[in-house]
Formats: C-alpha cells, structure tokens, sequence
C-alpha cells in the first residue's frame, strides 16, 4: 500500500472489544432480494461474500423487527425465531471472508409499501409523507409502540444467536424511529410525542438485549441529519438527538447522507460540512462513521482528515468489490469508478438489485 493511504487501514477496537481490522465499512444497502418467507437467497449471501474481504465490518440491508415494517420486496426477515438460520447464514458468509457483520434493524413505519403489509400502514401519527400518492398511516396505540420497541430487542437477540457482531438501529432515511423524531411525522400528545422518547427506548431495549451476549457485540446508531419538510428535522434537532445519544455508551454513530461533504439546510449558523459539525458534538465520546459518494482512494483520504473516525462506502462497493484490496496492494489507479452495466455476473450482484440500478438512471456512477 502506498503510505498515503496508510491511515485508511489504522485498525480500531469498539467500546464493546469488536475490532476493527481498519477504517472501511461496507454501507447497509437493500438489495430486495431475499425468498417472500424472508429468508435469505443464495445470490444474496454471494453478494456479500464477495465484498467482504477487505473492509473490516459489513452492514447489512435493513432487516425489518416486525411484519408491518416491512418496508421492501425482498426485504430479509428478523422478525421472528425461526429467521434465525437465516440470519446467521448471512453473518457467516460474511465473516468468513474476514469482516465483522453487523446486522441493521428497522421498521419502515409509513414508507411501507401497502401491499407488503396488508394495507396497514402504521407511524407515530397519521400524517403522510409529503411524496404524492403517499399513504395515511395508521397512529400506532400505545401498547403497539411498546411491542414495536420490545421487537428491536428480540431481533437484537435473534442477531446473538445468529452469531452477529453486532446491530445498527437505522433511525435514518425517514422510517419509523426517524418519524418518532420528527416533528412533521409526530404530532402525538402522549409520552411518545416528546420527540427523543421512542428513539431513545428503542436504544435502552437493543443495549440490554446487547448486554446478554457472551462475546463482544457492538450497537451503533444511524440518522439522517435534516429533513427537507417544514417542520422537520433540522441540524440543531439533530445536535440535541447526539447529545442524548452520546450518553448510551453506543459503539458507533453513523451519519446517512448521499454526499460526504454535505453542508447544512437550516438549524446551525455555520459554513462546516454536516458532518464536521456532527463530528465536534460527538467530540471523543463515540466514533462517527462519514459516508456518502466515496469512490476513489482520494475520495476516502480526503474525508478521513475532516476527523470522522470511520468510513462507509456503498455504491462504491458494489461498483468494485474489490476496492479495499486493490489500496491495499498499492493499486488505487485500477479502481472502477463506473458501474460495467455489462458485467452483471463478475460483480456478482444479484437481479433484483442490478435492475433496481440500471433502471434508475442517476442513481450510480455509469447509468
Ligand atoms: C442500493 C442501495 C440500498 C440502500 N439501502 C439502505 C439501507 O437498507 N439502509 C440504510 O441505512 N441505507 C441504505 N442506503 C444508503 C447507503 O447506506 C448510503 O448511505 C448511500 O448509498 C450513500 O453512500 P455511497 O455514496 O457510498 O453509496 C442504500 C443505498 C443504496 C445505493
């Protein structure tokens, strides 16, 4: 490797004793693959393999805690017991090339799709998203946000058992712990409309499940920063939701955004990047992974000396499987920064994703 690049492969310990072999992760990304059971498929679990060699720790897709969250076709399942060959399937696959998996739990709360789930869309409130044709959800009861909130702990269980390394709660990209946060999706005037109640419950339930496992087991936290409606998420909400996070003991925060260097909408009076920001509130008490249009090795070096502590890579890693490999033995030059629309098998990308991506054209680098 040339030294340049050393520091992208600095090797870490998380507060809970996971190790970090260096500073690359694979970014959860859906790939609505999985058999309608919600089991995992074979040209799933090949996918992973095949991008699991370099980087330290691999997120998977979003795993959904309970049937009305499905938020996918081809969404894989962690919502009951008998999911848990499946899981641990894909947890093996992946650290049998090297890397650590860590399993991201979710609901999808009023982003689902009707038809995956019956027609009953449920959310903190019954207010639909602002894209046209969106549903009205359903407001959840009381006693159904409990169930939901006790559901992100026995997927975090089902994770243990499935011999995980860890979980990632996804409070971000707009579904269910993102709308507890947010005031255009919250309205309640219950004990779950102070906005920090539901995310900050679904944390206390994964970190005691957590705290059962007999090896080191790592949870980390994912947010979007801002919201583009009126109300919604803005970066000082965003600050104040860091400073309780920070008091979770968490391993990890990890910003969703599609551009590292992103600046903010509204909230702060500062010219910084969102994630320089986020990075000084977080200070020295929990590592923040930086994420977004990460393609070449410069790419990486660049966002690294901002000081966020580690780096997803997502679209990156799907257009080469081979990225962290190839700065490793000193061939950064060789990257692919393109998708090969012609080479579907090599990338070893399974059909519903490699549509998904070449029918969108935008979406990735080539199409
Ligand atoms: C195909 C695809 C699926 C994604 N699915 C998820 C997901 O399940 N959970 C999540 O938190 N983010 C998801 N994302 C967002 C990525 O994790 C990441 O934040 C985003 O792609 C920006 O990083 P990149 O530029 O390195 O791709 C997805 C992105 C892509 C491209």
């Amino acid at each position: 490797m040339k030294s340049t690049y050393s520091a992208l492969f600095e090797k870490s310990s998380l507060k809970s004793g996971v190790e970090l072999k260096n500073r690359l992760i694979m970014a959860p990304m859906t790939n609505f693959s999985s058999h309608e059971d919600g089991t995992v498929t074979d040209a799933e679990v090949s996918y992973y393999a095949r991008r699991s060699e370099g980087v330290a720790a691999v997120i998977t897709a979003c795993t959904y805690v309970t049937p009305n969250g499905k938020g996918f076709p081809g969404e894989f399942a962690g919502d009951r017991d008998e999911m848990i060959p499946s899981l641990s399937r894909l947890a093996s696959a992946i650290q049998e090339k090297g890397a650590k998996a860590i399993l991201q739990i979710f609901h999808g709360g009023r982003m689902v799709p009707p038809h995956l789930v019956d027609g009953d869309v449920v959310s903190a409130s019954s207010v639909p998203a602002e894209a046209e044709g969106s549903p009205v959800p359903r407001a959840l009861s009381a006693d159904e946000v409990e169930e939901i909130i006790h559901a992100f702990g026995e997927t975090t269980r089902r994770a243990i058992e499935a011999g995980y390394d860890g979980v990632e709660i996804h409070g971000a990209n707009g579904y269910l712990i993102q709308q507890f946060f947010s005031p255009h999706s919250n309205r309640r005037t219950d004990q779950w409309g102070e906005r920090l109640a539901f995310p900050m419950a679904v944390v206390d339930a994964v970190k005691k499940a957590a705290s059962k496992a007999e090896r080191p087991f790592a949870v980390g936290y994912r947010f979007s920063p801002e919201e583009p409606e009126t109300p919604g998420i803005t970066m000082a909400d965003t600050l104040s939701l860091i400073d309780a996070l920070k008091q979770k003991n968490l391993d990890y925060l990890h910003v969703s955004l599609g551009e590292f260097w992103s600046e903010p909408r509204r909230g702060v009076e500062d010219s910084r990047t969102r994630l320089e920001i986020i990075k000084e509130r977080a200070g020295e008490d929990v590592p923040v992974i930086g994420v977004g249009s990460i393609y070449t090795a410069d790419d990486a070096m660049k966002a690294l000396e901002t000081g966020v502590d580690l780096l997803a890579i997502g679209r990156g890693l799907i257009i080469e499987p081979d990225w962290v490999q190839k700065v490793e033995s000193g061939r950064e030059e060789t990257i692919a920064v393109k998708i090969d629309q012609s080479a579907q098998d090599k990338l070893v990308v399974p059909d519903p994703l490699w549509n998904a991506i070449i029918q969108t054209p935008g979406w990735f680098p080539g199409v």
